[in-house]
């Protein structure tokens, strides 16, 4: 595999995949910004299709509706060439969403411990599934083996957004 600003007819697609407060979105644009390629929140594009927040979508439809606006929302990114899409903490969990992905790009989960995780998310708002940090480590628990099955794995608790972004592309190219 070949990626970044020089390669050649390069029509790849990378995912970052782990839980709320990984750094998905922050590595992903530093990722992105490191290859020249585009950058898409998984979240964001659910919210422009439904024209609501996150939030709303969980306040007015529930997570069920949630997640089928999710895996409609990864089956349009199989048209995407030279992106680097940030998934949603949930998104890899289903086993339907780990075989489209599998099918269309490379999934990076963004292995990052959980007490740093807490840290980043406490006290946010934005996110609907948030409760008390023993619930959020049970959740976190509970998800790792969905996140192991990605494609490559990197620690992401203690390197700079940059850092990651040259080691997930050392990765890719060897
Ligand atoms: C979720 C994580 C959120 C968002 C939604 C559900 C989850 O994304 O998709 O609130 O189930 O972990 P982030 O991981 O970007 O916070």
């Amino acid at each position: 595999m070949n990626v970044g600003p020089n390669s050649e007819l390069d029509d790849t697609l990378i995912f970052l995949v782990g839980f709320m407060g990984a750094g998905k979105t922050t590595v992903g644009r530093a990722l992105a910004r490191h290859l020249r390629y585009a950058f898409f929140d998984l979240d964001e594009l659910i919210s422009a299709r439904a024209g609501k927040s996150v939030q709303e979508i969980f306040a007015d439809f529930g997570e069920a509706e949630f997640r089928s606006l999710e895996s409609a929302a990864i089956d349009s990114c199989r048209h995407m060439v030279r992106s680097v899409v940030a998934l949603g903490g949930g998104a890899y969990v289903s086993e339907e969403n780990r075989v489209s992905l599998r099918a269309i790009g490379k999934t990076i989960w963004l292995d990052c411990p959980i007490e740093i995780c807490l840290k980043r998310i406490s006290g946010d708002k934005s996110r609907p599934l948030l409760r008390d940090d023993d619930n959020m480590r049970a959740l976190f628990v509970r998800r790792r083996a969905a996140y192991a099955e990605a494609d490559y794995a990197v620690q992401a608790g203690e390197l700079s957004p940059e850092e990651l972004a040259i080691e997930i592309t050392t990765i890719l190219n060897s």
